[in-house]
C-alpha cells in the first residue's frame, strides 16, 4: 500500500483525510470514534469564550445536493471542553480545535487558554453576527487575528477561509502575512431556502449556509487559486464524499482535505476515502507529494 503518511500545516498526519469542523466535534467521544475510524486528525466544533445556545430552529434543512445550516455557533464555551479534547486525544490522532472570537483578543484569549494539537481559526461561518465571515471578509483583520492567536500560542495555527468573497486568495495571502502554519478552506456558502407554502424562509436564522457535494466545485476553484498563490499548505474541505474528490482535491494543490457533510453515511466514510487514495496512488505509481497540485503543472 502507498504511504499516506504527511506533513501538513506543521502536523504529522497518519493520512491526510480529517474531520471537519462541526460535524460530530461536540463531544470528546465522538472526536475519538471519528479518529479510531481512520481520520487523520480530528478538528472540534467551534468554541468561543462564553457559551452560546446558537440560532433558533430549524438548524439545518437539507436541499438539493447538501445541507443548509444555520447553527448559530452553539457551544459550551473552550472553558468547558479541555477534558472533551483530552478524550479525543485517546484516539491517537492530532485534534484540532476550532475558535472563534469577535476580536483579535477573545482569539488570543482562548488560545492562550484551551490545549490543542493546533488551532482552526474560524474567520468564515456566513451566518453568526459579530463573528466568523463579519471578521473574515476583511483581509487586514485576517491578519491581525492571525497574528495575535500566532503570538499566543504555541501550536500551528490553521485559518479557514470564506468563500463568499470577490478574491479567497487575498484572504489567504493576510493569514499567510499573520504567520499561519497552514489555511483551510473553504467554509460554507451564504445560501438560503422558502417554503413555499407557508412563504417564510425555512431555517430559524432565515439564512445559512450550504454545504455538500453543490460546493464541491467552488472549493476546487477555491483551493487551486490558493495552493498557487501561497506558500503556506492548503487544506481542501466542501462537498467532499468520496475518495475520487480527494484526489481531485489534491491535485487542485490540497495537502490535506476535510471531510463533513458526507459523515451522513457513517464513520466508515475514512477508511473508504483512505483505502480508494492509497490504490489510485499505486495504480498511477505517484506519491501523495506528486499528486498534490498537479493540475496546475499541467501545460
Ligand atoms: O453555526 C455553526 O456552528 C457553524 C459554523 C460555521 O459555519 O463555521
Amino acid at each position: 500500500m502507498s504511504s499516506l503518511t504527511v506533513h501538513a500545516g506543521g502536523l504529522d498526519l497518519q493520512n491526510p483525510v480529517l474531520l471537519a469542523a462541526g460535524i460530530l466535534g461536540t463531544t470528546g467521544a465522538s472526536l475519538r470514534r471519528a479518529a479510531l475510524a481512520g481520520a487523520g486528525g480530528v478538528v472540534t466544533k467551534s468554541l468561543g469564550s462564553v457559551p452560546r445556545e446558537g440560532h433558533h430552529g430549524p438548524t439545518v434543512v437539507a436541499v438539493e445536493c447538501g445541507l443548509l445550516n444555520a447553527m448559530g455557533l452553539p457551544n459550551p464555551s473552550y472553558r468547558n471542553f479541555q477534558e472533551e479534547i483530552e478524550i479525543a486525544r485517546k484516539g491517537g490522532r492530532p485534534v484540532i480545535a476550532s475558535i472563534f472570537g469577535s476580536s483579535a483578543r477573545e482569539f488570543s484569549q482562548i488560545a492562550r487558554g484551551l490545549k490543542a494539537d493546533a488551532f482552526e481559526l474560524n474567520l468564515s461561518c456566513p451566518h453568526a453576527e459579530k463573528y466568523g465571515s463579519e471578521l473574515g471578509r476583511y483581509p487586514e483583520m485576517v491578519e491581525s487575528v492571525t497574528g495575535a492567536v500566532k503570538a499566543a500560542a504555541d501550536v500551528p495555527v490553521w485559518v479557514k477561509l470564506t468563500p463568499n468573497t470577490a478574491d479567497i486568495l487575498e484572504l489567504g495571502l493576510a493569514a499567510q502575512r499573520g504567520g499561519a502554519d497552514a489555511v483551510v478552506a473553504i467554509n460554507t456558502l451564504k445560501a438560503m431556502a422558502i417554503d413555499i407554502e407557508t412563504g417564510y424562509p425555512i431555517l430559524g436564522n432565515r439564512f445559512g449556509g450550504l454545504s455538500g457535494r453543490a460546493i464541491k466545485p467552488v472549493a476546487v476553484r477555491c483551493v487551486y487559486d490558493l495552493a498557487a498563490g501561497l506558500d503556506i499548505p492548503v487544506i481542501g474541505v466542501g462537498g467532499i464524499t468520496s475518495w475520487e474528490d480527494t484526489v481531485e482535491m489534491i491535485l487542485a494543490g490540497a495537502s490535506a482535505v476535510q471531510v463533513g457533510t458526507a459523515l451522513q453515511r457513517g464513520y466508515g466514510i475514512f477508511e473508504e476515502i483512505t483505502v480508494g487514495l492509497a490504490r489510485y496512488l499505486e495504480r498511477k505509481s505517484l506519491t501523495l507529494e506528486e499528486l498534490r497540485g498537479l493540475a496546475g503543472r499541467r501545460s
